[in-house]
């Protein structure tokens, strides 16, 4: 930043009086405390508040320009698959949904539309990109990330947040975005939400880091710590994590805010301080610049600079953090800034949303059964997922947040399962519907009129999943099993032997095996948003020629996990005595219309530089998108390192009968591992290349290199 804007921000800090520095340091959340509360607080200067919108926001600007220092307030809310908060807005697929489509260019637009959305409600702010990697399954999270994998979640989330950000800060249609959750969350004992991550800090920053720092290249102006903690130690009490990773490591020159009462639970939850006063002073010391609620946090660090406990630098250098990016966007000169309403659910953020549930959709399994035919003239519809709008949004909508509503009343535009199928057939198509049962067991299960209806039908399109209750905070599963009456209804409508698709509509991958075997075609669309149904009909009908891959492994049952295709080696005798090691679905894996041969692998080296290439040929009659993928196996090294990881990726559109040649250009640092001291290096040896259409060793194709 250059020399002027400092003084500026140093003449701010300058004139701050204490109270007002540690106001500046929290952020409010409007919807627990109410309008009067929240008043109060951007009179004393509060920095920031949380889950409000449009006029409360505006309300709440204007008192806090016209008192203390006039500095504005943030205002910041979780628009992280649209600003799905508010009912208005455009509602896209969940992160885990968007990252079947392994499309970063549209993840970007949509990173630019939610951006636009959430500045039109006067808001600058979203807790998103989520950065975790869902690799326990068990987790209630797993649907706000983008998988399994640290380089797509890397490649993805640098996309998203270049779309929230753009490059200019300044630009009052784009908004802050937040890393989040700093780090290792997903990845708590177990699959439960914000216990102990158990593990290193090699493989830490083997493992989990890769993606932050991404965020950090790409420009992400915030970070959100994780509720959890590391070997013992909560992660908002962590130097190491903070100042020694983050800003020392990695360059990170925005500010971190805090996860959700983190300061508090200090003292609540993980028991390492004994009252708010040493919560705050480990919250404070290890470098957390804003509070996210954790109200106690103002009183407690003002008596704690006032009796020499705190140094106030250390206040002083978090106002700083977030003073600099409040001068980068902008906000100091202009804090209102006004983006028009008409961007919410408009018509060209729509139209981006259908091209991504297009895109999202991925068919696993396809016996010759579609697209369907144009004989077929009869479509039993059925299943507890075939018309829920809120089992295909998922988690963080108006239904969910900030207090959950599921009874409000959905708003259109959107398309479920079956109003999709309705739309997309011919006029000579019968379409019928039978719900079935609940994926709660319910009292108004039916499966008899369900087993009619496939009975008097051509094809059965069987749509199941989870509900929201199944997915979210403090929502982790110990059994991925589908609940209700779900099994018993697929093994009714199977007697019938009528032809059978089944769809998952779900917010994770639920253990089905059974079901996928039983089935001629299978389909995951995980939450789909706004036009999730149509996309399921569009792919059912061939409208769309389906190109997402999985970007997380399908478990065929919940003792397998977690499982996931870049595990270490050395498992005993490489599976179980009572189940396959494979999972039912890998990492990468999803079918199209269209038929790809992989040919003329080639790699040619130059100094650290080294160039692979391959051609895909499209030998069907059908145009089509292959997602080649790219991976690597050190062969020995000095600490275990995984049986491949993705390096590189890309979506080539291949026309029928074609091929189309792809180079990748790879660097040493493609190769890299994080050693025993904690670095990270690329050592010497031989590497296996292997490219292919998913992680599965049978679709990949092999060459070695070695690297000097
Ligand atoms: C808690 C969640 O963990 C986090 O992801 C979210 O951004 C905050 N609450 C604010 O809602």
């Amino acid at each position: 930043m250059d020399t002027n804007k400092k003084n500026k921000i140093k003449e701010i800090l300058d004139k701050m009086s204490l109270e007002q520095k540690v106001a500046q340091m929290m952020q409010i959340p409007y919807s627990v405390v109410g309008r009067e509360k929240a008043l109060e607080w951007a009179e004393k200067g509060a920095g920031s508040f949380l889950h409000v919108l449009g006029d409360n926001a505006r309300e709440l600007q204007e008192t806090a320009i016209h008192s203390g220092q006039g500095i504005p307030v943030l205002f910041g809310i979780d628009a992280i698959h649209g600003h799905g908060l508010n009912e208005n807005a455009t509602i896209f697929p969940s992160q885990l949904a968007l990252a079947c489509s392994w499309n970063p260019e549209l993840i970007e637009q949509m990173g630019k539309m939610t951006a636009r959305e959430v500045a039109a409600d006067g808001l600058h702010w979203t807790f998103s990109p989520v950065l975790c990697l869902g690799r326990d399954t068990r987790w209630g999270r797993i649907d706000e990330t983008f998988g399994e994998d640290a380089y797509l979640a890397g490649e993805l989330g640098a996309a998203m947040i270049k779309g929230y950000q753009g490059d200019d800060l300044r630009n009052p249609e784009r908004i802050l975005a937040c890393a989040k959750h700093y780090i290792g969350y997903g990845e708590a004992v177990g699959g439960r939400d914000a216990c102990d991550t158990e593990m290193t800090y090699r493989k830490l920053k083997d493992v989990f880091l890769p993606p932050f720092q991404k965020a950090v290249e790409a420009g992400c102006a915030t970070f959100m710590t994780a509720y959890g903690s590391i070997d013992g130690e909560p992660f908002t009490a962590s130097e190491k994590t903070l100042k020694e990773i983050l800003r020392g490591e990695l360059g990170f020159d925005g500010f971190v805010v805090t996860d959700w009462d983190n300061v508090n639970s200090l003292v609540s939850n993980q028991h390492v301080a004994a009252d708010s006063k040493e919560a705050t002073l480990l919250a404070a010391k290890a470098g957390n610049d804003m509070i996210m609620t954790s109200e106690a946090f103002y009183e407690a660090a003002i008596a704690l600079v006032r009796e020499g406990t705190l140094a106030e630098t250390v206040i002083d250098e978090a106002v700083l953090h977030i003073l600099t990016i409040k001068e980068r966007m902008g906000l100091l000169e202009c804090p209102q800034r006004k983006v028009p309403a008409e961007y919410i659910g408009c018509e060209e953020h729509l139209a981006l949303n259908r091209r991504l549930a297009d895109e999202s959709v991925v068919l696993l399994k396809n016996e010759e059964i579609l697209p369907l035919a144009a004989n077929v003239k009869k479509i039993a519809v059925i299943g507890p997922n075939a018309d829920d709008i809120r089992a295909q949004y998922g988690d963080w909508t108006y239904f969910t947040h900030p207090d959950p509503h599921p009874e409000h009343e959905p708003m259109r535009p959107y398309a479920t399962v079956l109003e999709g199928i309705k739309e997309a057939a011919g006029a000579d198509v019968t379409v019928s519907y039978a719900k079935g049962c609940a994926v709660k067991a319910a009292d108004e299960d039916n499966l008899e009129e369900a087993v009619r209806m496939a009975k008097d039908s051509d094809v059965v399109v069987l749509v199941l999943g989870d509900m929201i209750e199944q997915a979210g905070e403090t929502k982790d599963r110990a059994d991925l099993a589908l609940t209700g009456r779900q099994v018993e209804l697929f093994d009714r409508i199977k007697e019938t032997g009528k032809k059978l698709i089944t769809v998952l509509v779900s917010s994770k991958p639920l253990c089905m095996t059974k079901i996928v075997e039983g089935s001629d075609a299978f389909l995951v669309s995980f939450n789909g948003g706004m036009f999730g149904g149509n996309a399921v009909a569009n792919v059912i009908s061939g409208k769309v020629n389906p190109s997402a891959k999985l970007p997380i492994s399908f478990p065929r049952h919940s003792g397998q996990v977690p499982i996931y295709y870049n595990s270490l080696p050395g498992w005993h005798g490489g599976k179980y005595c009572d189940l396959p090691a494979e999972p039912l679905f890998t990492f990468g894996q999803g079918l199209s219309y269209s038929r790809f041969v992989y040919r003329d692998l080639a790699v040619t080296q130059k100094k650290d530089q080294l160039t692979l290439s391959v051609c895909v040929e499209n030998v069907s009659e059908r145009d089509g998108e292959e997602i080649v993928q790219v991976y690597f196996h050190d062969v020995v090294s000095s600490v275990m390192t995984p049986v491949k990881q993705l390096i590189r990726f890309e979506k080539v559109a291949v026309p029928a009968g074609m091929s189309k040649c792809v180079q990748f250009i790879l660097r040493d640092s493609d190769f890299s591992l994080v050693n025993r001291q904690e670095q990270r290096v690329s050592e010497p040896g031989e590497v296996e290349l292997m490219v292919g259409s998913s992680a599965r060793d049978e679709d990949l194709q092999k060459t070695t290199i070695t690297i000097a």
